[in-house]
């Protein structure tokens, strides 16, 4: 079944530069992009979005980080989106991330981990649309 998935390119990957070589690596795993832009977070919106986290105890720091500068929300289209991305990326654990993953290849730490993706398909509806409206998806026309 052809899934969407949230991808975010967190303040981290912003400050290294790195925006590019992930981006490149979802296009290499033959993601297709469908929609993307760069924001800014605080803490209200960093919230609102991370809200099915806030009794954990790394909450108030991860809403900190997430609104220490900009980030990249990209909506990413694949057959089995959301489990195929999670295996890019890696485990939230860089230390415990596969070789080879974007969090093994580039994050620091469990909080400053790179980049984010949607756990399931309920939260990937939630979190595009929290950052995208309808008009903003564009119609993936790629027949391949
Ligand atoms: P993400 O995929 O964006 O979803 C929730 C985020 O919380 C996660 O990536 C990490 O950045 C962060 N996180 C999860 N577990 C921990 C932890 N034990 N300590 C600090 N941050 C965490």
């Amino acid at each position: 079944m052809v899934q969407r998935t949230l991808a975010i390119l967190k303040p981290d990957c912003v400050r290294k530069n790195l925006i590019g070589k992930v981006i490149k690596k979802f296009e290499d795993e033959n993601f297709k992009i469908i929609a993307m832009k760069l924001v800014k977070l605080n803490s209200k919106t960093a919230g609102e979005f991370y809200a099915v986290h806030k009794d954990k105890p790394f909450y108030y720091d991860l809403l900190s980080f997430m609104s220490s500068g900009p980030c990249v929300p990209i909506v990413l289209e694949k057959e089995n989106a959301i489990e195929e991305f999670r295996k890019v990326i890696g485990a939230t654990d860089p230390a415990k991330a596969d070789d080879g993953t974007i969090r093994k290849l580039y994050a620091d730490s469990k909080e400053q981990n790179i980049v984010h993706g949607s756990d399931a398909p309920e939260t990937a509806n939630y979190e595009i649309q929290y950052f995208f409206s309808m008009k903003e998806l564009v119609e993936n026309d790629d027949k391949n």
